[in-house]
């Protein structure tokens, strides 16, 4: 099933402590607030991908992420996390396994549904993918977009979205940058105007594909700092890749180190150091130095 080796039993519902009114007395039944709690939003079972004939790029993946949870996927360059992100979204060609995400099987998506899939889920890349010459309100605005068909994308925006999307950056702290051209703006602000962006879709999940790494290291503490809090207060769960280990270390619930396409770590974040992460990252001549 799992090729971690730090499985990640803390996830399970904790037992209830049932007072013991007599001895055949069934144990409280969960609230529904705890059982969604413990629903993953997306599962990925045993996931195998690659790419036309070419070689296995994700082995027997396992993940789940849970609401208000901020996961951070660890792992060298090119071993699969960009990969195991866009399997979420249908963008990955699954070979074998199975991927759910906000309540879809990816695998068997009825018509409209891979639409209605994207639409959910928030996504935020290293480079910000915003238009440039656009004001930052407008670039807000386009996260609408998803739910529009084709004739409110004519029409434009309604009062309600624009009021919307204010709110929303006055929640990511540039509401004073709403008219100016997106790209006047320094890194760290282009990345909240885009987050702004995921979150006017109305999220069921956020994906942070290297979301800080052209940031400079104090924006990319504010940044993740921002993703950690919208995880936590709205119980939306953010999967975010990085590179930097304190980064993730510092500013995630729980770690998932991929390696050459294989989970070799998954835990909660507290209960890792970074020496217990320094295999994701062995070089290929450590790692045979070690088998020899
Ligand atoms: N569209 C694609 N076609 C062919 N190979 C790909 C494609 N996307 C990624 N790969 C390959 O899959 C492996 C994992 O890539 P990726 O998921 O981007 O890893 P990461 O995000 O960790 O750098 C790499 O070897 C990469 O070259
Ligand atoms: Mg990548």
């Amino acid at each position: 099933m799992t090729n971690s080796i730090m499985p990640d039993e803390t996830r399970q519902p904790a037992a209830t402590s049932t007072p013991t009114r007599s001895a055949a007395a069934e144990p409280a039944a969960p609230t529904t607030e705890e059982m969604l709690l413990h629903l993953p939003l997306a599962s990925v079972k045993d996931l195998t991908v690659s790419y036309g004939n070419g070689p296995v790029v994700l082995d027997g993946v396992d993940l789940d992420l849970y609401p208000g949870e901020m996961v951070a996927l660890l792992g060298s360059s090119g071993s699969g996390k960009s990969t195991l992100m866009k399997s979420l979204t249908g963008f990955a060609p699954i070979d074998s396994g199975s991927v759910r995400a906000v309540g879809c099987d990816m695998r068997n998506l009825r018509r409209g549904q891979l639409r209605e899939v994207r639409a959910s889920v928030g996504q935020v890349f290293q480079n910000f993918n915003l238009v440039g010459r656009l004001s930052v309100l407008t670039n807000v605005l386009t996260g609408a977009l998803h739910q529009a068909g084709p004739i409110n994308l004519l029409g434009g925006f309604t009062s309600a979205d624009r009021k919307r999307a204010l709110e929303l950056l006055e929640r990511v702290g540039i509401a004073h940058k709403a008219k100016d051209e997106a790209r006047s703006l320094s890194g760290g602000q282009q990345q909240r105007v885009a987050i702004a962006r995921a979150l006017m879709q109305r999220p069921k999940l956020i994906l942070a594909d290297e979301p800080v790494a052209s940031l400079d290291p104090k924006m990319a503490h504010s940044v993740l700092e921002l993703l950690h809090s919208i995880a936590r207060e709205d119980g939306i769960p953010v999967l975010v890749s990085l590179h930097v280990l304190p980064l993730a270390l510092q500013h995630s619930d729980r770690i998932v180190g991929l390696r050459h396409g294989r989970v070799l770590v998954s835990a909660p974040t507290d209960q890792l150091a970074a020496e217990d992460l320094a295999d994701i990252y062995a070089s290929d001549e450590e790692e045979s130095d070690v088998d020899a």
